[in-house]
């Protein structure tokens, strides 16, 4: 089944916690937890503290998407809720150590490429990571349209995870909604990152189950 990760950035932050119970209690299976510092993206959202906050009231898993410059100063921090640390290629020097740095931590590893980063930038790191989040937005902020340009990039990988016989997931994040979950999970994708088309919805439940639902067609 495909998994439904809701990001929590279109989430009313007023009654955070309350919007996270409602998610996991409607089928979710991730929280997607968006990491801005108004550096490597002209935004600013989310610390270390509210992800500290958000575990203890969830039994999902944080799926913590790092769009920040020198993600590796802030990873042991990450580390203490984090299940999953999703870090840039285009914001790692040492993109290798820096995969082996968030395993080190005993927290699953993921890589992610912008939508202008060809895929064969994340190849020689496929082997090190348990997660590829591909985007599908520039990212920053909720609520944009999704590029389908990305979707070639989506099924090369896929491709190359069976060549190499390695079973990371592959995720989508960025404009997804009903109409645009089926193009990604035809094409490889296992989790499918949602904002704006869940926390939008008054009835959440109503909202993942059509996506899942559309996504699985
Ligand atoms: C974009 C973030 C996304 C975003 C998705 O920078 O990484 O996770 O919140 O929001 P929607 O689903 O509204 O595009
Ligand atoms: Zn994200």
């Amino acid at each position: 089944m495909t998994k439904i990760a809701p990001s929590i950035l279109s989430a009313d932050f007023a009654k955070l916690g309350e919007e996270i119970k409602e998610v996991e209690q409607a089928g979710a299976d991730y929280i997607h937890v968006d990491v801005m510092d108004g550096h490597f993206v002209p935004n600013i959202t989310i610390g270390p503290l509210i992800a500290d906050a958000i575990k203890p009231i969830t039994n999902l898993q944080l799926d913590v998407h790092l769009m920040i410059e020198n993600p590796d100063a802030y990873i042991p921090q990450f580390a203490k809720s984090a299940s999953i640390i999703t870090v840039h290629q285009e914001a790692c020097v040492h993109l290798h150590r820096t995969l082996q740095l968030i395993r080190s931590h005993g927290v699953k590893p993921g890589v992610v490429i912008n939508p202008g980063t060809s895929a064969e930038a994340i190849k020689p790191v496929l082997t090190e990571v348990d997660l590829v989040l591909l985007m599908t937005v520039n990212p920053g902020f909720g609520g944009q349209s999704f590029i389908k340009e990305v979707v070639p990039k989506v099924a090369q990988i896929a491709s190359w995870r069976e060549e190499m016989g390695l079973s990371f997931e592959i995720e989508i994040d960025g404009g997804v909604n009903e109409e645009t979950a089926p193009v990604c999970t035809e094409n490889g994708a296992d989790v499918l990152v949602a904002g704006s088309a869940i926390f939008n919805q008054r009835d959440r439940k109503a909202a993942i189950d059509v996506i899942r639902k559309s996504a699985e067609k």
